[in-house]
């Protein structure tokens, strides 16, 4: 029995892949490498440079390998581009992921869990936001995973395939033993921006929007140690094998901090002011994105064990630090 983890060489897919390895299980890391490194894989895990949407592929690794659940997380992930490029987005979001689900049907395989996002809700949802708040997404990145989940559901009721949709807010911070952290070098997420202005890399961060309706008027979000999400994919998985029904969590801790709010937490971890220059939004950003995580700790069990934005931050600068040396 193994896990086929597509996206495994990504900044998640790769923590998610030592989280599998540390527990024993055996894992099968698909990954395409346009985005992923593949110096972040455990030794412990296979390896195959591919396509998510290259059926054949998936079948084959399926029935080598015995793969009995998909963790998938390959996909494009940059809201602004998405704006850009929606096609490409609906490509490589959407229709691999329709692909690869249907090999999976097709091959055998009955779990199936989903990397979705926060920003599927509508934008006057309440906050913090629960499951049962509307989807209305905005960006065509949300779209496209609002779109897979759509499919996944109608998958799940036609066919002996059961699905975990997880909604991420915004995954941070990087595995404390170092293995692995996030290297995408065209990085946009605020704290990975924060690490490499910090390291001198690039010469200030920008506050992308200082006319939110928010406590500041900057962005608010509910960043999440990567570690912690990791911990709700492995309770995922094993709900899923137990024969627990399709089902959809938000991933988050239910606090929100904004870019200043994050801005300050780094200039206390480091003991010194951040060069910081206030520019004008950015396309497709939603003012707040907090979570309301009571469905998942109560029906998994999840328990946060780094809720600490410090901490984040100080395990991305220390990976931050280690990548660059
Ligand atoms: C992130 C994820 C997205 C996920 C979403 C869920 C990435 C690249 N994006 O998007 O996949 O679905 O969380 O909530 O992982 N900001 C700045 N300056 C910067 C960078 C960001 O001010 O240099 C601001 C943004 O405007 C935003 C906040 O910081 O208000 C967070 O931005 P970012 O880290 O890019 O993540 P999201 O766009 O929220």
């Amino acid at each position: 029995m193994s896990v086929l983890v597509t996206g495994g060489a990504g900044y998640i897919g790769s923590h998610m892949t030592y989280g599998l390895v540390d527990r024993g299980e055996k894992v099968v890391v698909l990954d395409n490498l346009t985005t992923g490194n593949r110096g972040l894989v455990s030794e412990e895990a296979l390896l195959v440079e591919g396509e998510v949407a290259d059926q054949a592929l998936v079948k084959r690794l399926v029935a080598e390998h015995a793969v009995d659940a998909v963790i998938h997380f390959a996909g494009s992930i940059v809201v602004p581009d998405s704006v850009a490029e929606p096609l490409a987005y609906y490509g490589n979001n959407t229709v691999a992921s329709r692909a690869l689900m249907e090999a999976c049907v097709e091959a055998g395989v009955k779990a199936f869990i989903f990397s979705s996002t926060a920003t599927v809700y509508a934008e006057d949802a309440r906050q913090p936001l629960s499951e049962t708040e509307p989807t209305i997404p905005i960006s065509p990145y949300a779209k496209s995973k609002l779109m897979t989940e759509w499919m996944l559901a109608d998958a799940s009721r036609a066919y002996d395939f059961r699905h975990m949709v997880l909604r991420y807010f915004n995954v941070a911070g990087a595995d404390p033993a170092g293995r692995t952290g996030q290297s995408s070098p065209r990085a946009t997420h605020l704290i990975k921006r924060a690490a490499q202005v910090v390291l001198g890399r690039v010469p200030h961060l920008d506050i992308f929007g200082t006319d939110y309706p928010t406590h500041d008027g900057t962005g608010v979000r509910d960043y999440i140690h990567v570690s912690d999400l990791v911990a709700a994919h492995l309770l995922a998985l094993d709900a899923l094998r137990a024969g627990h029904a399709s089902s959809t969590f938000n991933c988050g801790y239910g606090r929100g901090a904004s870019v200043r709010d994050v801005i300050t937490t780094v200039e206390q971890v480091i003991g010194r002011e951040l060069p910081v220059k206030e520019s004008p939004r950015r396309a497709g950003d939603p003012p707040t994105l907090i979570a309301d995580p009571t469905r998942i700790k109560e029906t998994l069990g999840w328990t946060p064990r780094h809720d600490d934005l410090a901490e984040i931050v100080r395990s991305a600068l220390e990976w931050e630090r280690r990548f660059n040396a």
